[in-house]
Formats: C-alpha cells, sequence, structure tokens
C-alpha cells in the first residue's frame, strides 16, 4: 500500500489547502479525538483531522452530540494536537457553546484555538453568517457545517438526507452562499443529494466542500474514523466504506482512505448517490 507520508512534510496550512484546492487536489480529512491516533492519522497522510464532537457518541457513549461540552472539546483538542505533527487541525464548536450569537461563539473558538486547534467548525445556516463573518474578520479561520447537523438531530427528526425537494435544496444552496460570503473558507456537506453538494461547490468556487454522504463533487472528503475503520457497532450509513477490512491495520486503513480520497475512487457515486 502507498506510503506514510515523508517525515518531512511540512505542516498543512490554510494557504496549501487553498492552493491544493484551486490545483484540484482532493482534501482528506478524518476524525481523531486522542492523541494516538491522530498520530497514526497525520502519519498516513490525512491533510485534515477534525476532533468531531461525534466523540460524543464514539467516546463517550452518547445517544447524540448535543450533550458534549466546550471543556470536553478542549480536552480532546488538547490530546489531538500532542499526537499531530503536520496535519490541519479543526474544533468542532459543541452544542451551547456559539448558539447565543458571536461573544459566546468568540469565546469558545478561543478556547479552542488555545488548546491548537488551526480552525473552528459550526453547523446550520440562516443565523449563523453573522457569527462567522465575526469570528473570520478576528483571525479565526471558520468550517461551517450544512446539511444533515447533528446537533439539530431532534429538530430534524433523526439523521435524515437533506435538501431532497427542491426547497430543501435551494435553502441549502442560499445557506450556502450567504457562509461563503460571511468568510467561511471550508464547509462540510453531510448527507446529501450529490447534485446539492455539487450546486453548492459550482455556486462557491472558492470554499472548499468537504463531502460526508454528499458524493463525489466536494473538495475533499470526511469520514469519521471509528466508521471507516469498522470499529461502530450497528447499522452504519451506506456511503461509509471500512478501509480496514481492506487494509488489515489502522495504519494501512488509514492510508488507503487518503490514496482514495486523491485519487477519486471514495466516494463511489453509484454506491453512494442519494
Ligand atoms: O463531529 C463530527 O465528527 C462531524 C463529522 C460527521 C463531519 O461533524
Amino acid at each position: 500500500m502507498s506510503q506514510s507520508v515523508p517525515t518531512s512534510r511540512k505542516p498543512v496550512t490554510l494557504h496549501r489547502l487553498r492552493e491544493m484546492h484551486a490545483q484540484g487536489e482532493k482534501i482528506a480529512m478524518i476524525t481523531a479525538y486522542d492523541a494516538t491516533f491522530a498520530r497514526i492519522v497525520d502519519e498516513a497522510g490525512v491533510d485534515c483531522i477534525l476532533v468531531g464532537d461525534s466523540l460524543g457518541m464514539l467516546v463517550q457513549g452518547h445517544a447524540s452530540t448535543v450533550p458534549v461540552s466546550l471543556d470536553e472539546m478542549v480536552y480532546h483538542t488538547r490530546c489531538v494536537v500532542r499526537g499531530n505533527r503536520t496535519a490541519w487541525v479543526l474544533g468542532d464548536l459543541p452544542f451551547g457553546s456559539y448558539q447565543e450569537g458571536r461573544d459566546q461563539a468568540m469565546r469558545a473558538s478561543v478556547a479552542l484555538m488555545q488548546a491548537g486547534a488551526h480552525m473552528v467548525k459550526l453547523e446550520g445556516g440562516g443565523w449563523t453568517p453573522e457569527v462567522v463573518h465575526f469570528l473570520t474578520e478576528r483571525g479565526v479561520p471558520v468550517c461551517a457545517h450544512l446539511g444533515l447537523t447533528p446537533q439539530s438531530v431532534h429538530a430534524l427528526g433523526g439523521y435524515r438526507i437533506q435538501g431532497r425537494d427542491e426547497a430543501g435544496a435551494e435553502t441549502l444552496r442560499r445557506h450556502a452562499r450567504e457562509l461563503a460570503e460571511a468568510g467561511a473558507a471550508m464547509m462540510v456537506l453531510e448527507l446529501m443529494p450529490s447534485a446539492v453538494a455539487a450546486q453548492v461547490q459550482a455556486d462557491n468556487p472558492g470554499v472548499m466542500t468537504i463531502g460526508i454522504g454528499a458524493g463525489a463533487s466536494t473538495a475533499g472528503q470526511v469520514l469519521v474514523m471509528h466508521d471507516m475503520l469498522g470499529f461502530t457497532r450497528g447499522k452504519l450509513p451506506r456511503f461509509v466504506r471500512n478501509f480496514m477490512a481492506e487494509g488489515g491495520t489502522v495504519d494501512d486503513g488509514v492510508r488507503r482512505y487518503v490514496a482514495a480520497v486523491k485519487d477519486g475512487s471514495f466516494p463511489d457515486e453509484s454506491v453512494h448517490a442519494y
């Protein structure tokens, strides 16, 4: 299987990610929550590590991401940063840490960035551009998150595909445009039809869209590490591929994931298209 990232790899910066996007190189992102796995995925060559609030389910055993606190995100971000050497690190702003508005969001972002995150991620559209503008103006790189937004699982009525009808797709596209104008450099697009994700990317060419269950047209892909290594129990979404089954070891599984994102063989539209 492909080689680990050379020890000479320079730290991945926002500038470098933008260059990759401009040159059509796909961005490979994965979640990690501790130093050991951060080191493994960094050495396997992922461009970005997301310290996702999915840790609420995968590490803490909750039924959703809703109970995760900012202090817990700070703790896990610190752990990841100690294991990581070169990947770009995103810290997830957890539920309740930014919904009150821009001042609260700024305080929470400061906490994550002082823990070592390079960028923060927040969920939702409509009311979020004002917050994103406030943060980006103050030196906080922001990744938005549209489509299925797990912190709103109770409002959405479950983990459902978003933007399936015309009105839903139009709302997603409008929210994406507003977030791009507000300064979001990156945008996770979760669980939406491939065609909608493709339109969002086309509407906002400068934004790095990162898909998860959103087809192959995005600038990059993200998977939850426990899912793509086959550690998660229960029914997995059909867009997930078990790279550990193909690679045999964690290191090789992650290397295979990076290679498949880069060469465009993951995701396979025929399997993952909605
Ligand atoms: O928390 C997380 O892991 C995420 C991904 C599903 C994108 O937000």
